[in-house]
C-alpha cells in the first residue's frame, strides 16, 4: 500500500483562516440552495398542496427508493438570470428498484411548472447524462409547456427535447413518463415520444390544444377530460399505458415499470472500499482564500480516495501536474490534479502520456483543476509549450474512458480545456465554492485591456487618459471575478452543481457507479496525430 502522508495541521493559523473563509462561503452557497427549495414560494406552494398535490422535491423522494441518495444535478441552474434559481425544473439521480435512473421533474409552483430557456438547458444536459451513461429516463410531467414570453429562445432549440427522448429510446435506453398534471401543445410529445406512460385520474391533461384552442381553430365545443383525460387516454386514444388513482398510484406504477425493465448494469458494483485516512472536514482547510497561493493537491486526493491509498505516476517529471491510480468506493480511477498551478511542456507530455495509459487499462480519468493555464513566455514558446498543450489537449478530446472533472481552484485559459473543462464532456463536473473560471485571472484580463488601449492611442498620438484607465480596470476586474465565480457559471448550466468540499468523495462514487451503466471501454488508438 502506498498511503499518502499529510502535513495539514488543524490548529495552524493559515489552515483556519482557509476554513473560515471557505465556512463563510458555504453559507452563501447553502443560502442560494434554499432558494431552489422554495421553488415558487410559499403562496403557489400552498396553492399547490391545497389542490392535494405532491411537490416536485416529494414526487421525487416517492419514487426512489427508500433510503438512497438522490445526486441531484444544476440545482443554481438560472442563478444570476430573471429567472428564479434552479429554473423550474429537478433533476438527478436516483434508484428505483435498485436501478439507477435519470429523474426530471418539473416544478408547477414556478410559473406553473413552464420551461424558460435555463428550463431547456438544464432539461437538455439531463437527457445527455442518461444518453452518455445509459440511464434510464423518468420524467415527472406537470408543465405549462413553454414560458409564454421568452419562446423566442426556446421554441426552436426545445424541439430537441422530444428528439432526445426518441434517440434514447432507440439506444435501448428506457424512458418513463408520469403525467401529473398539465403536459399540452409541445409538452404532449414527452408522452408521445416515451416508451411507458402512466396517467392519472382527473390529473392528467395532455392534448396539443386545449378548449379555447380547438374553439378558435375549428369551432368545436369541447372540454379538457375528452380532450386530454386520463380515462380517454387510456380507454379511447391508447396514449396512456397505465391508468393510475392519484398521485401514490401513479408513482407506485411507476416503480413497477421500472422493475420489470430488465435493466442490467455491465459492471458489477465493486465491493465495499475503506474510507480515506483522513478527515474530510479538512477539505475546508486545503485551499487557500487566493488562489495564487499555491497548495498540494495530494492533500485533496489523500481525503478522497478509498485508504488514502495513491500511487504516483512520474512524480519527479512534470511536478506541477499529479498523476496517479487510485481506487474511489472501489472503483478504479487516475487522477490528473495540478499542483503549482502553470502547465508547462513537461506537464503536458506527462498528461498526454497518464491518458493514453488509462485508456489501455480501461481506467475512466479523475481531473482536480487549478491551474493559471499554460505557460507563456519566449522560453516557452521556443521550447514548443503550443506543441506540448496541444498533444494533452489531444489525449483529452479522444479519450473514450469516462472523465469527471472538479473544479478546486483556478480552472483559467486552456488549462482548462487540458484539463477536460466543460466542452470536453467529462461525464459529470463539479465546482467546489472556492473555484474561479474563465478566459484569464481578472487583474490580468484588466492589465491586457489597458495595455492595448494605451498602445491604441499611441498609435493615434492621442494622449493617454491614466485616471479613466484606472477606472476602466477596477470595473473590469470587478466584472470578470464576478463572472468567474462558481454560482455564476452553475447558473448558465456550465457545470452540474457547486458542491461542499466535503462531500466530493460521495458525490463523485455516485458518479463513477453511474458512469459503470454504460461499457467503460478506453480509446485504443484513435487519437488525433501528435504533434511531436
Ligand atoms: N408561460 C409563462 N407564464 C406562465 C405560463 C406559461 N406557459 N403558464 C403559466 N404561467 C404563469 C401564469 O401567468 C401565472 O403567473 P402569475 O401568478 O404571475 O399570474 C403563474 O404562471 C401560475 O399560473 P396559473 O394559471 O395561476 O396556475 P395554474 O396552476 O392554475 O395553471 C397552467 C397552470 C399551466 C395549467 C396554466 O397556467 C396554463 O394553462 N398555462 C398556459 C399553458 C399553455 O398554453 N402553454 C403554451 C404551451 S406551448
Amino acid at each position: 500500500m502506498t498511503r499518502l502522508t499529510t502535513a495539514v495541521d488543524p490548529h495552524d493559523p493559515d489552515y483556519l483562516a482557509h476554513h473560515a473563509a471557505a465556512t463563510a462561503r458555504l453559507a452563501e452557497l447553502d443560502a442560494e440552495h434554499a432558494k431552489a427549495l422554495l421553488g415558487g414560494g410559499e403562496k403557489y406552494t400552498a396553492r399547490h398542496k391545497g389542490r392535494g398535490k405532491l411537490l416536485a422535491r416529494e414526487r421525487i423522494e416517492l419514487l426512489l427508493d427508500p433510503d438512497t441518495p438522490f445526486l441531484e444535478l444544476s440545482p443554481l441552474a438560472a442563478w444570476g438570470s430573471d429567472h428564479p434559481v434552479g429554473a423550474s425544473m429537478v433533476t438527478g439521480i436516483g434508484t428505483v428498484e435498485g436501478v439507477e435512473c435519470l429523474v426530471t421533474a418539473n416544478d408547477p409552483t414556478v410559473r406553473g411548472g413552464a420551461s424558460n430557456p435555463w428550463t431547456l438547458k438544464k432539461a437538455l444536459r439531463a437527457n445527455e447524462i442518461a444518453r452518455q451513461n445509459r440511464l434510464p429516463c423518468i420524467s415527472l410531467v406537470e408543465s405549462g409547456g413553454a414560458d409564454l414570453p421568452s419562446q423566442k429562445e426556446i421554441f426552436i432549440p426545445g424541439g430537441a427535447i422530444f428528439r432526445d427522448l426518441t434517440r434514447l429510446s432507440a439506444a435501448g435506453i428506457p424512458t418513463v413518463a408520469v403525467v401529473f398534471g398539465n403536459s399540452t401543445a409541445g409538452g404532449a410529445y414527452i408522452p408521445g415520444m416515451s416508451d411507458h406512460t402512466i396517467m392519472i385520474k382527473d390529473r392528467s391533461k395532455v392534448f396539443l390544444g386545449g378548449p379555447p384552442l380547438v374553439k378558435m381553430a375549428t369551432g368545436e365545443e369541447s372540454d379538457d377530460e375528452s380532450l386530454g383525460g386520463a380515462d380517454m387516454h387510456a380507454r379511447t386514444s391508447g396514449l396512456a399505458d397505465y391508468y393510475a388513482l392519484d398521485e401514490h398510484d401513479a408513482i407506485r406504477q411507476a416503480r413497477r415499470v421500472v422493475a420489470r425493465l430488465n435493466h442490467r448494469k455491465p459492471h458489477p458494483d465493486p465491493q465495499p472500499a475503506e474510507e480515506p485516512k483522513y478527515d474530510p472536514e479538512e477539505l475546508l482547510g486545503i485551499v487557500p482564500a487566493d488562489l495564487k497561493t499555491p497548495f498540494d493537491p495530494r492533500e485533496v486526493i489523500a481525503r478522497i480516495v478509498d485508504g488514502s491509498d495513491f500511487d504516483e505516476f512520474k512524480p519527479l517529471y512534470g511536478t506541477s501536474l499529479v498523476t496517479g491510480w487510485a481506487t474511489l468506493h472501489g472503483y478504479p480511477v487516475g487522477i490528473l490534479a495540478n499542483a503549482q498551478g502553470v502547465l508547462f511542456s513537461a506537464e503536458s507530455q506527462k498528461a498526454a502520456q497518464f491518458i493514453q495509459l488509462a485508456n489501455q487499462r480501461d481506467i475512466p480519468l479523475l481531473f482536480l483543476h487549478n491551474t493559471t493555464g499554460y505557460m507563456v513566455g519566449k522560453e516557452y514558446e521556443q521550447g514548443g509549450i503550443i506543441k506540448h498543450g496541444s498533444m494533452m489537449i489531444n489525449a483529452v478530446s479522444n479519450s473514450r474512458v469516462p472523465h469527471l472533472s472538479v473544479l478546486i481552484g483556478a480552472s483559467y485559459g486552456a488549462g482548462h480545456y487540458g484539463m477536460c473543462g466543460r466542452a470536453y464532456e467529462p461525464r459529470f463536473l463539479f465546482a467546489w465554492p472556492s473555484a474561479k473560471s474563465a478566459v484569464m485571472g481578472p487583474a490580468q484580463l484588466a492589465g491586457v485591456l489597458s495595455i492595448v488601449a494605451r498602445q491604441s492611442a499611441a498609435a493615434k498620438g492621442q494622449p493617454y487618459d491614466e485616471e479613466a484607465d484606472a477606472g476602466m480596470r477596477a470595473f473590469v476586474e470587478a466584472q470578470i471575478e464576478t463572472e468567474s465565480l462558481p454560482m455564476f457559471l452553475s447558473g448558465r448550466l456550465y457545470d452540474d452543481g457547486v458542491i461542499d468540499p466535503r462531500d466530493t468523495r460521495t458525490v463523485l462514487g455516485l458518479c463513477l457507479s453511474a458512469v459503470h451503466n454504460a461499457p467503460v471501454e478506453g480509446a485504443r488508438g484513435g487519437f488525433g496525430v501528435f504533434r511531436m
